[in-house]
């Protein structure tokens, strides 16, 4: 009997259902009855039902799957590994109170096994959350239960089970895959939880670990910082001294979930969605590279937005270097100084998950600094960090061994500290002026940008012909250098860089505009709340109009930013190359002193979203400029992703990232302030969160892997948006469907003009509205792979003769979107358009 839907299967089960089946008349089995193969029980509200079933190999067992669901969905099996060869079989409760399943020959091939001296009058009965249980009758609220099916999963964990281990017994509750899809012997894969050191939850297949949540840092897995967004998602880990328990919460905007181990080593979360009568994969893993155990090898880092995926630990050198040329990182990283102990210093690396953790030392009540201390002191110890991230960090984690399987993130994650040879730690510090040691991968993109920026600041200055042997020097260093690869020669350039360029001359010949203070202070009124337009994570927009006229939109950055005023300058002038006339246009820069601020044009309409999702104007967009609106981003995208010198994806795009000029023309904002933040910003009021939910594909979310593609998929869910005039974010349509379930539904319905706003009603084009949700519903489509680049996009929009593919899929339907929970949305200051940004340049061109 295959797991997935069938139609065959599907009609045989309703054949079955109104031919044989009859269910005890109740959820209870008492002593004087027992089960046979045409019988079952069903839980009072009939949400799950338990009884015989049958495979394709015409093997007999029995089991809980749920109950008039159109997919027979199996959440337990009894006797997995004891088939019934045939239908003959019976279950019965046994005089001293076990479960027990009789085959043809009346032997028992499976019990409960449970033995308790006295139990009166016990009954079998099941409950609506799917639990299996043995109690004694007259007892009827006794959650006492003298057995239960919880208690001995298969390969189904549901709210209310647990995963771990009981550690006076010794005995573990640990969930194993079937052996295939139609067969549930039990698999070679599993996946149970880890108490030695902090707990975390490892992914087991053929006896190899493939996969770990990341250890429990008081609130979610490290490794995992989509559990814990995934809408609302309270799981929970209950350990001390007798016991280690994982508790899976339910999706509370699905009243039905479930988190599976297949048979293939996945572990899969789903939730039921009742409009749509399927169920929906909220969580998979392991689905990216990162997410394979120790990808790096030991003191090698895995970021899954870099490329190559592996680094080395600042301090570390790749051990193999032809495997790891191969894409082979399992050799790992070895020291590039030896360790002298009583001299050694710690480098702090941030936002990682934390290593392995089976066998460090672990104290809960000890400081960060007494951690430290401790290390330093004991000379095998090789990096500490706190154990849990609540209440600022607590507790202390030593390790004493290699480091396996860190993973570097950009906003989730804690710090850790690595020991290294005080050489080796100074020397980190000089090399990172204004940066930092994390996400090298994505320094080192930056780095190629400002490379590149300063090789046409080089030709630049040549064909100027001055004479500037110093720069000269440096360009020379770079031929000498460049078969040492990239990154060498980066790190030169950029050193050279700070070295030589910091005067403020070369600058001011670059012909970057910069605005002096109190040019700015004039234009706003001396940053008067009156001209103040919003406030975000990175500070406050202002409205000013310079003496001749020009208005301009000020952006002030709060001083906090650690950067080096040179590196912001470099950034500001690579952004200012940026020109397209669906993006907004950067005028210039003002630093001085702490104060940096960006002047951009001022455009009249403010943000897209601060028209469309008000009812007072949103009458304003008619069907053409809604087009219109559609097609410009499309445009102002595909320069971004392809056709500037530099590939940049937004990672940020929304509604109110795009602004509008008079004749509402839209201009994409915000693709560059990213980079000219120090990432280690730590001041609270500047917390970047990465990308907005609703608009974030779903394998940004999970996995933290960012692609061309996850801008498409928000550029989709903007059309959506920007066609129903709803919000996708926050939209409830019923109960559980978000903007793109509800599109998705009217799509398969034929109704998909019911999407329309009702504020343009008689104005659109029948065909144009049709073919754009098409493009939206192709672009949030689950699969990256599945989704359009840009090009297409536009190429889809403009031609009415394209035939355009039929959507599959979306990602994310659920009415609430991952992350949502109220600790997130409190940080996402909703306010003209400058919050939380992120822009990365992934390669030059
Ligand atoms: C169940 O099967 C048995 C034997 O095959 C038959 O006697 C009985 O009537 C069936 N019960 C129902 C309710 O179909
Ligand atoms: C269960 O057995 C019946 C015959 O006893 C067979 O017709 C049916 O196909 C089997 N079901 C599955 C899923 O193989
Ligand atoms: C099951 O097997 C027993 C013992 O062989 C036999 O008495 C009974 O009739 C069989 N029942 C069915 C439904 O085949
Ligand atoms: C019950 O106990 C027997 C013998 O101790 C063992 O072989 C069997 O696997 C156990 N069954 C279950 C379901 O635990
Ligand atoms: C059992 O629970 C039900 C509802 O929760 C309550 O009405 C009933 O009084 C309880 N019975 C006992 C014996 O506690
Ligand atoms: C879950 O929610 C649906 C719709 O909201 C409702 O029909 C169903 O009875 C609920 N099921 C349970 C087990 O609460
Ligand atoms: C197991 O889960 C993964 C990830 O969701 C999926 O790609 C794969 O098809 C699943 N395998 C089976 C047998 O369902
Ligand atoms: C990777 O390198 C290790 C050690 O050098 C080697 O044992 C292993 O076979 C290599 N793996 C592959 C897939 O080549
Ligand atoms: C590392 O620490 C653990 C726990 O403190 C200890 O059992 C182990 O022997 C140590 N290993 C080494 C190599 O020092
Ligand atoms: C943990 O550290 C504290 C403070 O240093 C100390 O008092 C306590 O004994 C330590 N506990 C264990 C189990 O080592």
């Amino acid at each position: 009997m295959k797991r997935s839907t069938s139609a065959k299967f599907h009609i045989y089960f309703i054949f079955c259902a109104s031919f044989f089946i009859s269910a005890i008349s109740s959820d209870t089995l008492t002593s004087s009855q027992s089960l046979v193969y045409n019988q079952t029980l069903a839980s009072p509200k009939n949400v799950f039902e338990f009884g015989f079933f049958n495979t394709t190999s015409s093997k007999w067992y029995i089991g809980i799957w749920y109950k008039d669901f159109p997919d027979k969905t199996f959440v337990w099996v009894a006797n997995r590994d004891t088939p019934l060869q045939n239908s003959n079989g019976t279950l019965k409760i046994q005089d001293d109170g076990s479960l027990i399943l009789l085959n043809q020959e009346s032997s028992i091939i499976w019990s409960s096994n449970q033995t308790v001296s006295s139990v009166s009058n016990p009954v079998l009965r099941l409950l609506d959350n799917g639990n299996l249980v043995l109690i004694e009758e007259q007892e009827k609220n006794n959650t006492n239960y003298i057995w239960q099916s919880f208690d001995h999963p298969t390969d189904t964990l549901l709210p209310g089970m647990k995963l771990g281990w009981n550690l006076d017994t010794r005995v573990e509750i640990r969930v194993t895959s079937w052996k295939s899809q139609d067969d549930p012997s039990t698999g070679d894969c599993y996946f149970s939880l880890d108490f030695h050191g902090v707990t975390d939850i490892y992914l087991w297949n053929k006896q190899q670990r493939v996969f770990r949540t990341g250890s429990w840092n008081g609130k979610t897995f490290g490794g995992v910082p989509i559990l814990n967004t995934i809408a609302e998602l309270n799981d929970e880990i209950v350990a001390d001294n007798h016991q280690a328990y994982y508790y899976p919460a339910g999706l509370l905007q699905s009243n039905l979930s479930r988190l599976i181990v297949n048979s293939t080593g996945s572990i899969e979360r789903y939730a039921w969605i009742w409009s749509t009568k399927s169920w929906s994969k909220v969580w998979f893993a392991p689905a990216v590279d990162c997410d394979h155990y120790g990808a790096c090898g030991p003191f090698g880092i895995c970021d899954a937005n870099a490329f190559p995926i592996c680094e080395c630990v600042t301090g570390f050198d790749v051990k193999n270097q032809r495997q790891w040329d191969l894409r082979n990182f399992s050799d790992g990283c070895v020291r590039k100084t030896e360790l002298e102990c009583g001299k050694d210093k710690f480098l702090q690396l941030k936002a990682v998950q934390l290593p392995d953790t089976r066998n460090v030392f672990v104290n809960k009540s000890m400081t960060l600094f007494e951690c430290e201390k401790m290390c330093l002191d004991d000379c095998s110890c090789t990096a500490y960090a706190n154990e849990v991230i609540t209440n600022g960090g607590t507790g202390c984690v030593m390790w004493n061994y290699s480091l396996v399987d860190m993973r570097q993130f950009s906003e989730a994650g804690q710090d850790l500290f690595i020991r290294l040879a005080a050489s080796d730690v100074d020397e980190a510090d000089a090399g990172s002026a204004g940066g930092s040691q994390k996400n090298a991968g994505k320094i080192a993109g930056i780095t190629i940008a400002i490379a590149i920026l300063i090789l046409g600041v080089i030709i630049f200055i040549l064909r100027k012909r001055r004479k500037l042997k110093r720069i000269q020097k440096v360009n020379t260093n770079q031929r000498g250098h460049s078969d040492k690869g990239q990154k060498t020669l980066l790190h030169e350039v950029k050193f050279s860089n700070s070295g030589e360029y910091s005067d403020e001359r070369n600058i001011d010949e670059l012909e970057l505009p910069q605005f002096e203070f109190h040019v700015i202070a004039d234009a706003t009124n001396c940053f008067s709340l009156a001209n103040k337009l919003g406030e975000g994570g990175f500070g406050t927009v202002y409205k000013g109009r310079l003496v001749d006229g020009q208005e301009i939109a000020v952006k002030r950055l709060s001083t906090s930013s650690g950067q080096g005023n040179v590196e912001f300058k470099n950034e500001v002038r690579s952004i200012a190359k940026l020109q397209h006339r669906n993006l907004v246009r950067l005028f210039g820069c003002c630093i001085e002193k702490d104060e940096k601020m960006l002047i951009y044009e001022y455009l009249e309409n403010n943000s897209l979203d601060s028209i469309l999702f008000d009812q007072a104007k949103n009458s304003k967009l008619d069907w053409p400029m809604r087009f219109n609106i559609i097609c410009g981003i499309a445009k102002g995208l595909l320069y971004l992703h392809h056709d500037s010198r530099f590939r940049i994806i937004h990672r940020d795009l929304k509604a109110s990232n795009v602004l509008l000029d008079r004749e509402m023309n839209p201009k994409i904002s915000d693709f560059g302030i990213a980079r000219i933040f120090d990432k280690d910003q730590t001041h609270s009021n500047t917390k970047r969160v990465v990308g907005t939910y609703g608009y974030m594909s779903p394998e940004y979310a999970m996995g933290g892997y960012f692609s061309v593609k996850s801008d498409v998929f928000s550029f989709g869910v903007l059309v959506l948006e920007i066609i129903s005039g709803m919000k996708n974010r926050g939209f409830h349509f019923s109960d559980d469907l978000n903007l793109l379930g509800h599109a998705w539904r009217l799509w398969n319905e034929g109704k998909v003009l019911e999407l329309i706003d009702s504020s343009y009603a008689d104005s659109y084009s029948e065909s144009e509205v049709i073919r754009c949700i098409n493009v939206g519903l192709i672009c949030v489509q689950e699969k990256i792979e599945d989704r359009p680049t840009m090009p297409s996009v536009v190429m889809m929009l403009n031609s009415e003769t394209t035939m355009l593919p039929q959507p599959k899929h979306p990602g994310f339907v659920l009415g609430r979107n991952p992350g949502e929970s109220d600790s997130s949305s409190a940080r996402q200051e909703e306010s003209h358009s400058i919050n939380q940004v992120t822009v990365t340049i992934v390669n030059g061109r």
